[in-house]
């Protein structure tokens, strides 16, 4: 790589969309994962697919590291420029270019705002159902990169089960569509699904086709309290026998509750001690008439688990409300303490067994847990605190713990990430999940499209 990489590209890109300021440099330098600081050489902000393509195509001809961003809320570390060289921030890329009523799909650019796109269908009667905790500000390219979840996955699934078509910038700075703007096809191997999720490895996205449907506008929402966490999450499976598909079926510990209440400071819920951890619970429908009977069914249910007195979110303030305190969860708990937070996902009845070897572990080797996440899913994300530890366990002696973590995971049929990717921090333990020639497959597929290695280097697994 060139000492100073400015000159590179200064001819690809006005100088007012290329900066090597520390000022910008720092900015993109981080996401929301732990307390990382990874600073690019350069920082581009292109705003069309032919100057994304000029810029790749140079940086594969002077083998300078690529790594794309949107709004750098990432939690598991994919957009950070590990080994320095361009950062590509796709923000300005932020066109829907249309909502095609008749076909019920969206196009947009990458640095969509993933709560514009929900609030543009919306306006035309449709429903963009992916809807990540951090939707407000993170992006369909960030979405699409990370094949990220959020809520209502549960009924809905995740961004993979709403994209097309994908137009991307391969390794070599030439463009190709993924797929066709189809509902079906089966025309050679699926590269839209390869793309989504493979965190900026493999191509830049600069364009997407996603699915819409119509919008379900009525949705009742409920607050279960528990006496412990394993009756809360042996709740949850039962609930879908019994015939119920919620919208949303969230699980939070108390802890979670009650920094969280503290951190936002606008809440007055009655956190009793003796409930250790709550289900939130959406239903959704077309119509008014369908959500009691819903309501009604799932009761008897929840009072099998020993429930305790059940919120209803009566009016759609309320329901902001509760939804306001689980989306900012995140950020309440990250607030506490250095930490380190896991994506563990495992099938859904297992939740109970998970939560448990998560306290286990825990006791094992002495830090604490404040978990939440998406119950339904059987997605718990597991924000280990550093607390007062010593920096010397923290940075030894945790790593083992995670590795425990994960193994037990596998063993209940589970994985590392079930919406924020591997990218940097989950990278390591890879070897976990996916056998060696698991591994050198996927090995494979990165050195047909990436073959300089330049693409968000360092992430997902290390290349030997
Ligand atoms: C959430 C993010 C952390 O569910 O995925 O809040
Ligand atoms: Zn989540």
């Amino acid at each position: 790589m060139p000492e100073s990489i400015y000159k590179v590209f200064s001819h690809l890109i006005p100088p007012e969309r290329l900066h090597e300021s520390d000022e910008v440099l720092d900015i993109n330098s981080v996401d929301e994962t732990e307390d990382l600081f990874y600073r690019p050489n350069l920082v581009a902000e292109p705003i069309s697919t032919e100057e994304v393509s000029a810029l790749i195509a140079k940086a594969y001809e002077h083998d300078i590291p690529v790594t794309a961003a949107g709004a750098r809320t990432g939690l598991s570390g994919g957009a950070l420029s590990v080994k320095g060289g361009l950062a590509l921030s796709l923000r300005r890329m932020n066109e829907i270019i249309a909502i095609d009523e008749v076909n019920h799909q969206a196009i947009v650019q990458p640095g969509v705002i993933t709560e514009v796109l929900q609030n543009a269908a919306e306006d035309k009667g449709l429903f963009y159902a992916v809807d990540p905790a951090s939707k407000g500000t993170c992006t369909i390219g960030g979405n699409l990169a990370e094949n990220s979840g959020g809520p209502r996955a549960v009924k809905y699934g995740v961004t993979k089960d709403w994209v097309l078509n994908l137009e991307v910038v391969l390794a070599n700075g030439k463009v190709i569509e993924t797929g066709a703007n189809t509902l079906k096809n089966s025309t050679g191997y699926n590269l839209t699904g390869l793309i989504v999720g493979s965190e900026g490895t493999l191509g830049i996205i600069t364009k997407a086709t996603l699915k819409l449907l119509p919008l379900p506008e009525f949705h009742a929402l409920i607050l279960v309290p528990f006496k412990s966490a394993d009756k809360a999450c042996s709740a949850v499976s039962d609930v879908f026998r019994a015939g119920i598909m919620p919208s949303a079926m969230e699980f939070m510990e108390r802890d979670a509750m009650v920094l969280t209440q503290k951190f936002t400071e606008n809440f007055e819920l009655d956190l009793k001690e003796e409930f250790e951890a709550y289900l939130l619970i959406e239903v959704d429908a077309f119509d008014q008439n369908a959500l009691m009977p819903q309501c009604e069914k799932m009761l008897p249910v929840l009072e099998k688990h020993e429930c305790g007195d059940i919120l209803f979110a009566n009016s759609s303030v309320e329901q902001d409300k509760l939804w306001f305190l689980r989306r900012r969860m995140g950020e309440a708990v990250k607030a506490e303490s250095i930490y380190k937070e896991e994506d563990t996902v495992v099938p859904r009845g297992c939740l109970p067994k998970l939560i448990k070897e998560v306290k286990r572990i825990g006791d094992e080797f002495g830090f604490r847990s404040i978990c939440y996440g998406h119950a339904g899913d059987g997605n718990l994300h597991i924000n280990i605190l550093k607390d007062q530890m010593d920096c010397e366990k923290w940075n030894n002696e945790i790593p083992v713990a995670i590795s425990k973590l994960f193994k037990s995971v596998v063993r209940m049929g589970g994985t590392l990430s079930g919406e924020h990717g591997i990218g940097l921090v989950q990278s390591s333990y890879m070897a976990i999940a996916c056998s060696e020639v698991h591994l050198s497959a996927m090995k494979a597929v990165k050195k047909a499209l990436d073959p300089k290695g330049i693409l968000n280097p360092s992430k997902i697994f290390p290349m030997d």
